[in-house]
């Protein structure tokens, strides 16, 4: 394929800010839960590097703890210290060497902030992963109320916790800046911190950052407000949010649009739309006995309604669905999770599908020079019988 007018829209770069993506193609954020002391190791760097080998055109590192407190479990990473925002540097390194955009995801864990690993069971420490090492502390939540039976009661934040957790996320977007990421999504999503504080089934407040809807979402958004100043101006910012709880009583599709046209009006750039995590019962983002795409509607609807550019994303495995998602407008961004666990080459198998390196051009150069030859020599003896 030689015109670019003919490339599919999957592989048209895209601008946002100062920044162009080479491709629509994203990673999303996905914890691997093996930092010790949130520091990144040489897993992370393999991790990572392979999807900067494979085509993504932005790979999101997984949710990152503004502060100790904040991290999700023991072994999800951080960017509170020097020694955490150096062992990024060889990670972004290697992703920019290979034409892809650096980004990260930064959060607070909220009520369930140091859970367990989820090899280790996904529910609250007990005393084997105590026995094992594992710190635990008592988390914050907007109220004190536990996630459900048997899990810990948070301590309901005061005034002096929202500061310094609104501070915590500015000054780790700073520092995500000083180790050369290029754009910084902060998790809203999945039950933690700030969904929680969303939620009128976690948010029991009765002060400002409490009540209705406009209430519920104050802290929120000073946190993005804090994380935009923080941000030099040609640097996209994404939010994820859970667009709904998907239980009665909850989030709902409804609030998200007013959200996401808060979130613009403060300069988010892109609504990265998943869903669910605040209940045991109710949605869950990455739900295996649904329909390819099951949450692209809400990125639909989002961009629809409130004029911002939206990430769709879930069990999209297909090229040729990602592509039709793109041509359909259903969302500007796509992401591609589980699948690109399976194939860290995705998105150079995908430009091959498309025709647009019938060479395998495209691949690391330490592959492509002998790639094309392979690709051949195996047809050949296919063809051949041997
Ligand atoms: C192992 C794993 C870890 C994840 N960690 C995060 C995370 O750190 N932050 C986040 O917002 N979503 C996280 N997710 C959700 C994914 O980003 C994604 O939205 C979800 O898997 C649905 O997309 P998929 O069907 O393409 O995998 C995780 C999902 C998986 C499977």
């Amino acid at each position: 394929m030689s015109q670019a007018s003919k490339l599919p829209l999957l592989f048209t770069p895209f601008k946002l800010r100062d920044l162009t993506l080479p491709n629509r193609i994203v990673v999303p954020p996905m914890a691997q839960y093996s930092a010790v002391n949130g520091v990144a190791n040489d897993f992370h760097l393999v991790h990572y590097g392979k999807f900067a080998l494979g085509g993504a055109g932005t790979v999101f590192i997984e949710a990152t703890g503004v502060n100790d407190e904040g991290r999700i479990t023991n072994g999800c990473l951080g960017l509170w210290n020097d020694e955490q925002q150096r062992a990024f540097e060889p990670i972004v390194r290697m992703l920019k060497s290979h034409n892809t955009i650096p980004a990260i995801q930064i959060g607070h864990g909220g009520r369930t902030a140091g859970m367990q690993r989820p090899w280790f069971g996904n529910g609250p420490l007990n005393a084997q992963d105590l026995a094992r090492g594992e710190k635990q502390w008592v988390p914050l939540g907007p109220s004190a109320v536990p996630l459900s039976d048997g899990w810990p009661v948070p301590k309901q934040m005061d005034a002096a916790d929202l500061a310094r957790t609104r501070d915590d996320f500015a000054a780790a977007a700073r520092r995500a800046m000083q180790a050369g990421f290029e754009i910084v999504e902060i998790h809203m999503a999945h039950g933690y911190l700030l969904h929680s504080f969303l939620s009128p089934l976690s948010n029991f407040r009765e002060d400002a950052y409490g009540g209705d809807l406009q209430g519920r979402m104050r802290f929120p958004l000073e946190v993005t407000e804090a994380v935009r100043a923080a941000l030099p101006a040609g640097t996209p910012l994404f939010v994820r949010i859970s667009s709904e709880d998907g239980i009665d009583g909850g989030w709902t599709m409804d609030d998200s649009v007013v959200l996401a046209r808060e979130l613009r009006a403060r300069g988010v750039d892109v609504i990265d739309c998943s869903s669910g995590g605040n209940t045991p019962k109710g949605a869950t983002n990455s739900n295996l006995h649904r329909a390819p795409g099951y949450q692209v509607p809400f990125a639909t609807r989002i961009r629809g309604e409130a004029g911002i550019m939206t990430e769709g994303v879930g069990l999209i495995r297909d090229p040729d669905h990602a592509e039709k998602l793109l041509q359909d407008h259903a969302a500007d961004l796509i992401g591609i999770g589980r699948q690109f666990l399976f194939d860290p080459f995705w998105g150079l198998h995908a430009s091959h599908h498309f025709g647009i390196d019938p060479d395998f051009t495209s691949w690391p150069h330490q592959y492509a020079w002998w790639l094309e030859k392979w690709d051949k020599g195996i047809k050949t003896r296919e063809k051949s019988g041997a």
